[in-house]
């Protein structure tokens, strides 16, 4: 994708299409009040036509306006005036974006950059436009036969800036936003592979690749003889009952030298049965998605990289496939981890936690400046928060604040959560050093408690992603989320925003 960035007016500019936008009450957008202005009142004529709305997410696609350089102009309905904020402004560009899909458009200019929005600046204007547009734009078709729909052959993104001191803010905020953008379509398109084509192997050539002819990321890849030898009992007992082998990913990028690195931990569960403790029927395929984790640190490292940020950063995968089995893990079985502690499996189900708390002792080795987990973990986390947040845990307020805040800044967002002694007390067995499982009530807290078991010493956060990394229904699918989160973060651990 390529980016210019313009002070001229939406009228001026000889492009496939200018998106601006309309508030309710008739209320123009600057792009739209220009548009107006060229064409002789023709905006105004189609609001009172009803052929154009202010109302949130209707689109029209106008061409051949008179006076306006344009080939079109897609007007969206921008809501309330003065209403407007991240979320809005995504769902407007997203919305156009949509609209004129099917067209033949190649360039876009995004004048809706020059609205007042909260909390926004020209950088995350110009990287909210190009991450929605990206979004928009996401098809995954790779598993269908036959003619594919053709892509829209979008190449270049165009924003309005309202005065040149803008313009390289706003061309950072595009060119960042384009890296995201590629890490959250990896991250989906991971999430959306079935578990019959995305397994453990598959995701270790897919970390491979990415490091691939890439001089400051490397790929390690630890099959289960060695994880056997680093004593990993808790990790390979959840993937006893499989045929597909496990792996462990360890990919590290060097931006900077010799300073600690973050580390990025991520749930690869490939497909998660339940095992033993067999899941229901109903719904069962969505259990694809159990590897969110994994590609969401994995989309994070693609950005990253491609960013070139001045900064070391580590992402370990443990990769296993859940399954039931004459040879699969019983309830009630006793697992040994790497850190020595011992943990009787109660629920096979509750397997993420058995993988990642191997992934979280192994990774003391890089000695992270902060370390961070990110799982499907719990149906709990979604029963509590919905699809909208996912829940932000960590052993320290200052590491708990700046996640909460990358979420804010980057529109994918979370929400703190509690931890501490009486809910860890619920992991007590009466067998081994703790549980699997805490009991009824809440189900993510006490997974979180057990991972924190396994970090004392550490700066360590945790991300339960349940609710948010796929969609289900008729739009089912993947989110990419929240490799948006992580980059953010990242960004500014590594003094990258503006
Ligand atoms: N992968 C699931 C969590 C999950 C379930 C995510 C549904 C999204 C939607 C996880 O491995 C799991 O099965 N957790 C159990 C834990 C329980 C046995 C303590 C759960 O949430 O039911
Ligand atoms: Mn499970
Ligand atoms: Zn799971």
């Amino acid at each position: 994708m390529k980016y210019f960035t313009t002070t001229s007016k939406a009228s001026r500019r000889a492009v496939d299409c200018v998106i601006v936008g309309v508030y309710n009450r008739g209320k123009l957008g600057i792009g739209a009040t220009d548009i107006d202005g060229a064409s002789k009142g023709y905006i105004q004529n189609l609001i009172k036509s009803g052929d154009i709305s202010g109302d949130e997410g209707r689109v029209a696609v106008l061409t051949a306006v008179p006076g306006v350089k344009a080939h079109r102009v897609a007007v969206v309905g921008l809501g309330k005036p003065g209403n407007l904020n991240a979320v809005s402004f995504r769902k407007a560009v997203s919305a156009a974006t949509k609209a004129i899909s099917t067209t033949k458009a190649k360039q876009v200019l995004n004048c809706l950059t020059l609205e007042p929005v909260s909390d926004c600046d020209p950088y995350y204007l110009a990287r909210h436009t190009v991450e929605s547009i990206g979004d928009a734009l996401y098809r995954f078709d790779q598993m269908k036969s036959g003619r594919k729909k053709p892509a829209m052959p979008l190449k270049t993104i165009g924003l309005a800036i309202g005065k040149r001191g803008d313009a390289a803010k706003a061309t950072r905020g595009a060119e960042h936003g384009d890296s995201i953008a590629a890490g959250v379509s990896l991250a989906k398109d991971l999430g959306n592979l079935p578990a019959n084509v995305c397994t453990p192997s598959y995701l270790a050539r897919v970390a491979k690749k990415l490091a691939s002819g890439n001089g400051k990321l490397t790929t390690r890849v630890l099959n289960e003889s060695e994880m056997k030898k680093l004593g990993m009992g808790s990790l390979l007992s959840v993937t006893a009952g499989a045929v597909e082998p496990a792996k462990l990913i360890v990919m590290q990028y060097k931006g900077a030298g010799s300073d600690q690195p973050v580390v990025l931990v991520g749930k690869g569960v490939t497909f998660d049965t339940g095992g033993i403790s067999l899941k229901p029927g109903a719904g069962m395929d969505e259990m694809k998605f159990d590897m969110c984790g994994a590609a969401s640190v994995l989309g994070t490292m693609a950005a990253v990289s491609k960013m070139k940020l001045p900064i070391n950063m580590t992402v370990v995968v443990p990769a296993v496939e859940n399954m039931p089995s004459g040879t699969a893990t019983r309830p009630g079985d006793i697992v040994t981890s790497m850190s020595g502690q011992t943990i009787e499996v109660l629920n096979t189900d509750a397997e993420g936690r058995l993988i990642l708390c191997d992934a979280l002792t192994y990774s003391r080795r890089f000695k992270p400046a902060a370390i961070i987990d990110v799982a499907t973990l719990t149906g709990a986390c979604v029963v509590a928060l919905g699809h909208h947040r996912c829940a932000i845990y960590a052993n320290n307020d200052s590491l708990q604040d700046e996640l909460f805040g990358a979420g804010k800044s980057s529109e994918d967002t979370g929400w703190p959560m509690p931890m501490g002694d009486q809910y860890e007390a619920q992991l007590k067995s009466n067998f081994a050093d703790m549980a699997n499982i805490g009991g009824p009530g809440g189900g993510s807290v006490t997974a979180a408690c057990f991972l924190g078991k396994f970090t004392d010493g550490m700066n360590w956060a945790h991300l339960d992603i349940a609710g948010v990394a796929w969609k289900s229904g008729v739009k089912k699918g993947a989110s990419g989320r929240p490799v948006s989160l992580l980059s953010e973060f990242v960004l500014s651990r590594a003094g990258s925003l503006p």
